[in-house]
């Protein structure tokens, strides 16, 4: 029996589902896929353009759902907005004032965890911000204690009144030196654009060194901010010396200094592990490689034959059974280790191959809540630890269950791919938050040979 809580948001009948028809084992997709820019970074460069005093230009940015709820907390805060067309946005934060532009909506904030990155340059700018607690995937408790902490440092008066946060510093920021005791790739990326405009120095050290990191850092810099080390453990920051109230000392940008989005390396290896599993000749195209290499090498050493070149994965001719792949552990780590966002899409891949598998989850504590799915569809897995869980493979997914959940946008990717692997008929519930980190999955899924539309 499905309990409640593996069932999320079934009492709202209004969300998208999927409705697939599983391959049954078979390994008959074809074609090629072309990655989108990734969200990740996209979305930081959105918030960073409060940072700016003229109109930004953003490229490459994917579709998803994330991006528009972005879209319209800024929107509310009072920045226009064109929106993403041919992956093209651009966002002009001229209007915004102290006055107007410092309370992030509740409720929208609610839906997604980014919304924190924006008070960074929020306060920054206007000397003040006010927000709630911030939503987004059901992971894991993922506390702000890192940015709160950060924003005190910095001068910042800290407080909560009736569940929102409101942060004070009318005099501006200033320079600090910041060790994140947990390694952060929001606080890393808040920390980094708020100080840009403080007065003095910052040194944040144990800092994230995800590529998204580097690509908003090169942008900042681009556009005038001085930033040395993003993608190391120490970035140093020489802010603007910003005073509240003053018209300068903001970022410039013009059109010849857009953001370009980097190739999202999450979306990439969901492809890649979709394919190796289901694909017979499958291109992922416009990916980059250089910052995959964790799953590559796992994935080689399983036996999965692919060709990398610059900017594209072959999987070529891949028609070998996938029980004839090996089986490895997982520990999810900080990049460049193997990213959490790719822990449950490589768990379905393990359920196929054969051997045991242990999969620890090092980074957030409630990322397992898709597994009472796979194994209601047949999958050997044992949750040893709620931060680990093992796997035997191969297991055929055969049983008939119609009904299948995504949890949050990797789980809603991985159970996709299981729903694909099975045999059988299956309506995949919140496929809205699927929506939020993939663009269109199912149309690019179908046009690869998958039987799959959205009800
Ligand atoms: C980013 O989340 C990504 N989100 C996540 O992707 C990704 O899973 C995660 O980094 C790790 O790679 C975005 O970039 C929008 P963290 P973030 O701060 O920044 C703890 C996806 O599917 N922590 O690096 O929120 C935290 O609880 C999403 O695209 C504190 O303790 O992650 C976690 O255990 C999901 N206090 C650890 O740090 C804080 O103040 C790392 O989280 C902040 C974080």
């Amino acid at each position: 029996m499905k309990t409640a809580s593996n069932q999320p948001n079934q009492q709202n009948q209004k969300t998208p589902a999927f409705l697939m028809k599983g391959l049954a084992g078979r390994k008959t997709l074809k074609g090629r896929v072309t990655i989108n820019g990734a969200k990740n970074a996209a979305l930081k460069a959105m918030a960073a353009a409060v940072l700016f005093d003229k109109k930004v230009r953003l490229e490459n940015v994917p579709h998803t759902a994330d991006i528009d709820t972005m879209s319209a907390i800024l929107e509310k805060l009072g920045a226009k907005i064109t929106p993403v067309r041919n992956h093209v946005m651009e966002i002009d934060t001229t209007g915004m004032t102290a006055a107007n532009s410092t309370d992030i909506d509740p409720v929208l904030a609610g839906g997604m965890r980014a919304s924190v990155v924006l008070t960074g340059p929020l306060l920054a700018r206007f000397g003040k911000v006010s927000f709630p607690a911030p939503g987004g995937c059901v992971i894991g408790a993922r506390p702000i204690d890192l940015f709160l902490e950060g924003y005190k440092k910095m001068g910042a008066k800290v407080t909560l009144e009736n569940g929102l946060y409101q942060i004070t510093a009318p005099n501006g920021l200033s320079g600090m030196d910041n060790f994140f005791h947990i390694i952060s790739v929001g606080g890393t990326e808040t920390l980094m654009m708020a100080a840009t405009l403080a007065k003095g120095k910052t040194i944040l050290s144990n800092c994230a060194k995800e590529p998204e990191i580097i690509n908003v850092a090169e942008w900042l810099i681009s556009c005038g901010a001085k930033i040395k080390g993003a993608g190391t453990s120490t970035i140093e920051i020489t802010g603007s010396g910003r005073n509240i109230g003053d018209a300068g000392k903001l970022l410039h940008a013009d059109q010849a200094k857009p953001f370009v989005t980097i190739p999202d390396r999450i979306e990439a290896g969901s492809f890649l592990l979709l394919g190796a599993l289901c694909a017979k000749d499958l291109v992922i195209e416009k990916c980059e490689p250089k910052h995959m290499t964790a799953v590559l090498h796992l994935l080689g050493d399983a036996g999965v034959i692919m060709e990398v070149a610059a900017d594209t994965i072959t999987l070529k001719g891949n028609a070998k059974p996938n029980s004839q792949s090996k089986s490895f552990n997982i520990s999810t780590k900080e990049y460049p280790g193997f990213p959490t966002d790719l822990q449950a899409p490589a768990v379905v891949f393990l359920t196929q191959v054969t051997g045991e598998s242990s999969i620890l989850e090092t980074i957030f504590e409630g990322r397992f809540k898709y597994v009472e799915d796979l194994v209601q569809l047949g999958a050997n897995i044992t949750v040893t630890d709620p931060r680990e869980i093992k796997v035997k493979g191969p297991t055929a997914f055969a049983k008939p269950i119609g009904d299948l959940y995504a949890h949050d946008i990797r789980a809603g990717f991985a159970i996709v791919m299981a729903a694909l692997v099975a045999n059988g008929h299956f309506k995949i519930h919140n496929a809205h938050l699927i929506d939020r980190g993939y663009e269109s999955l199912e149309e690019r899924l179908t046009s690869l040979g998958a039987d799959m539309r959205r009800s």
